[in-house]
C-alpha cells in the first residue's frame, strides 16, 4: 500500500482526503511538481523546489511548510515508500474555502499532498516516439506550473486518436514549436545546429532541460536557445524531448514525417542518445 503524505501527515495512500472546496479542484488553483527518484534519491530536488517556489511566488501564494522541510518530507516519502526508482508528485493549493473566483483569506491554509510512484531503472537506450503537431491553445503563463492541464490532456488525446504517441505544441501565428504536453522538445537542425525553444512564458523551464544543458556544456556540446519552425522540425536531422519522466526520449516520427535519428549509424552516435547516456550517468552517480 502506497504511503501519501497530506497537510503534515503520512497516511495510507487510501485514506488521504482532501475537501470538495479545494480551490485546486474548483479553480487549478495550485501549483504541482514532479521530482525523479533514481537510486532511491530525488533527482535535482534544488531545482524542482527553487521552480516550486517562483510558481508559489507568480500565484501570490506560499508555501505551508519551509524549503528545508519540504527537502526533508520528499525525502521522508522516498524512505517510506521504499522507493528505489519512480517519481514523488507534489502538490499545493492555495486551500479550501466557499466557492468563489476571489482569493480567501489569507487565513486559509494551503492544502499539500504528496504521492509516490514506482517505476523502473531507465532502460539502456532512449524510448523512441511518434507525435504530432497541435495548435498552441494553452493560457500565456505556461512557464508557471500550474495543475491547470487540460488543453495539455485534450492534445494527448487528439495525438493518441491519430494514432501518435505525444502531441507538440506551436504557435500558429509563427509556425514556431514549443513544447510536448509534458515535455520540452530539442531539435538537432538539418545544418546539425541544437536548438531548443528560449525559456519564456510560452514554454515551462524544465528541470531536465536545464540538467542537460549542464551536461551538454559539461561535455562539448554546442547548443541554442533559440525557436524554431514547424518545418524546420519537419526536415530536423534529430528531435527529442527532455521531462523527468521520460529523461531523453527520440522523436523519430512528426506528423508522419520520418524525422532523422542523427544521420549516419543508425542513430548510435546521435546526440540525443548521447545526452541521454549522460544524463543515465548523472542518474546512476
Ligand atoms: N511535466 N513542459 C511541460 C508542459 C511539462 O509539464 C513538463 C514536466 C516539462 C519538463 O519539465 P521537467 O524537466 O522539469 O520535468 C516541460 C511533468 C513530468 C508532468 O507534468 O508530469
Amino acid at each position: 500500500m502506497s504511503t501519501a503524505y497530506l497537510n503534515g501527515r503520512f497516511l495510507p495512500l487510501s485514506q488521504a482526503r482532501i475537501s470538495i472546496e479545494d480551490r485546486g479542484l474548483l479553480f487549478a488553483d495550485a501549483v504541482y511538481e514532479v521530482v525523479c527518484v533514481a537510486r532511491s534519491r530525488g533527482v535535482d530536488l534544488g531545482a524542482h523546489l527553487d521552480r516550486l517556489w517562483r510558481s508559489l511566488q507568480a500565484l501570490g501564494m506560499s508555501s505551508p511548510c519551509s524549503r528545508r522541510v519540504l527537502l526533508l518530507l520528499l525525502k521522508q516519502i522516498i524512505v517510506c515508500n521504499r522507493l528505489r526508482y519512480g517519481s514523488i508528485y507534489l502538490q499545493i493549493s492555495r486551500g479550501s474555502a466557499s466557492r468563489a473566483h476571489a482569493f480567501p483569506p489569507t487565513s486559509c491554509k494551503a492544502n499539500i499532498f504528496m504521492v509516490a510512484s514506482h517505476g523502473s531503472p531507465p532502460a539502456a537506450s532512449p524510448m523512441r516516439i511518434t507525435a504530432v503537431t497541435l495548435a498552441d491553445t494553452r493560457w500565456a503563463r505556461v512557464d508557471i506550473k500550474t495543475t491547470n492541464l487540460l488543453p495539455n490532456c485534450l492534445g494527448l488525446e487528439e495525438a493518441r486518436v491519430r494514432g501518435a504517441d505525444e502531441v507538440i505544441f506551436y504557435d500558429s501565428a509563427s509556425e514556431i514549436m514549443r513544447e510536448s504536453s509534458k515535455s520540452n522538445l530539442w531539435m538537432l537542425s538539418s545544418d546539425n545546429r541544437l536548438l531548443t525553444h528560449p525559456r519564456t512564458s510560452n514554454i515551462l523551464g524544465g528541470v531536465t532541460r536545464a540538467a542537460v544543458m549542464e551536461l551538454a556544456l559539461k561535455n562539448g556540446i554546442t547548443y541554442k536557445q533559440e525557436a524554431f519552425t514547424r518545418k524546420q522540425a519537419y526536415e530536423a536531422h534529430e528531435l527529442f524531448l527532455t521531462s523527468s519522466t521520460g529523461f531523453v526520449s527520440i522523436i523519430n516520427k512528426l506528423d508522419g514525417h520520418s524525422i532523422g535519428e542523427g544521420v549516419s549509424d543508425n542513430g548510435a552516435n546521435s546526440i540525443a542518445r548521447k545526452l541521454y547516456e549522460l544524463y543515465l550517468a548523472k542518474l546512476q552517480a
